[in-house]
């Protein structure tokens, strides 16, 4: 079967999708996007990942073409033609196409589009090899919340850590660590839970919101506040979330080994906790 993509209202084969050199969203990375998981071939978290589409698509005053629910039977309809039963949408919308000018357009007609691919399975919880994380500086806007497709610094630092045998980047600004390049950030410091509010430098991560609940379930205390630099080789144990990776147990900061080398209980705890969910709300 051809590679298939959703694009402004009719699935056709991905080699036969078409979009203009004038498109804002080449032009200017003008629009944003969103990773949604497939599990047995139904989407996870659908809901939650279409609000925080609709509220970063706000944040740049571009209209989401479709009724949220609608968009949402559209991606079901998708996934269904596609046949991925283990995988992801990547679900894109920019302003449009239009002559270039910087100046955001009165008429514009957005573009959205949306395919699946297959992911390979993520290790079982606390298994699997741990991350290794390069700290690199944070040199972002301050509007991280926004799920924005401009997304260089993300892929420079990534690749400045995969260059140096690293898995992930993880941003730092004087002295906080905020996120990574693209997961958030967890520590277990003194018994709790520890991760950086959201806002201007911190995405709401899908996964991050659900472990942040699922914590809570499991009453692990919760202190959502900046994390030092320094506090990251003390922590008891580090993990990193999205929702392609799920939770990574983290075994490295920099150079130095984080915990005992090994997945920790939380971390585990955490872990286990979101795949309940994946079996019970897949949707
Ligand atoms: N990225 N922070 C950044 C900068 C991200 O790019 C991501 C996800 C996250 C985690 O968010 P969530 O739990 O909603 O996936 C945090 C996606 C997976 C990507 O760009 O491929």
């Amino acid at each position: 079967m051809p590679d298939l993509i959703w694009i402004n209202g009719e699935i056709i084969p991905m080699a036969e999708a078409r979009i203009s050199v004038e498109d804002r969203g080449y032009q200017f990375a003008d629009g944003v996007y969103e990773v949604i998981r497939i599990y047995n071939g139904r989407t996870f978290t659908l809901t939650e990942h279409l609000e925080r589409l609709k509220r970063s698509a706000e944040a740049i005053r571009i209209g989401v073409p479709l009724a949220i629910d609608t968009l949402g039977a559209e991606i079901r309809k998708l996934i269904d033609a596609s046949g991925v039963r283990e995988g992801m949408i990547y679900l894109q919308l920019t302003r449009g196409t239009c002559a270039r000018n910087h100046l955001i357009p009165d008429q514009c007609k957005p573009t959205l589009l949306f395919y699946a691919r297959a992911l390979p399975p993520v290790a079982p919880p606390g298994q699997g090899e741990g991350a290794r994380l390069l700290a690199v500086a944070d040199e972002r806007w301050k509007r991280c919340w926004i799920k924005s497709i401009a997304l260089l610094p993300n892929v420079l630092a990534k690749s400045e850590a995969i260059a140096a045998g690293y898995d992930e980047a993880a941003f730092v600004e004087n002295g906080i660590v905020t996120e990574c390049a693209a997961s958030n950030i967890f520590a277990v410091i003194d018994g709790k839970l520890v991760t950086h509010p959201v806002g201007s430098k911190v995405l709401p991560g899908i996964t991050r919101a659900i472990l942040l609940d699922c914590a809570a379930n499991l009453e692990i205390e919760v202190d959502e506040r900046p994390l030092r630099e320094e506090e990251m080789t003390r922590a008891a144990e580090l993990f990193i979330t999205s929702t392609t990776r799920e939770v990574s147990w983290v075994a490295r900061w920099n150079d130095r080994y984080i915990g005992q080398g090994r997945c920790g209980p939380v971390t585990l705890a955490l872990h286990r906790a979101l795949q309940e969910r994946v079996r019970a709300q897949s949707n």
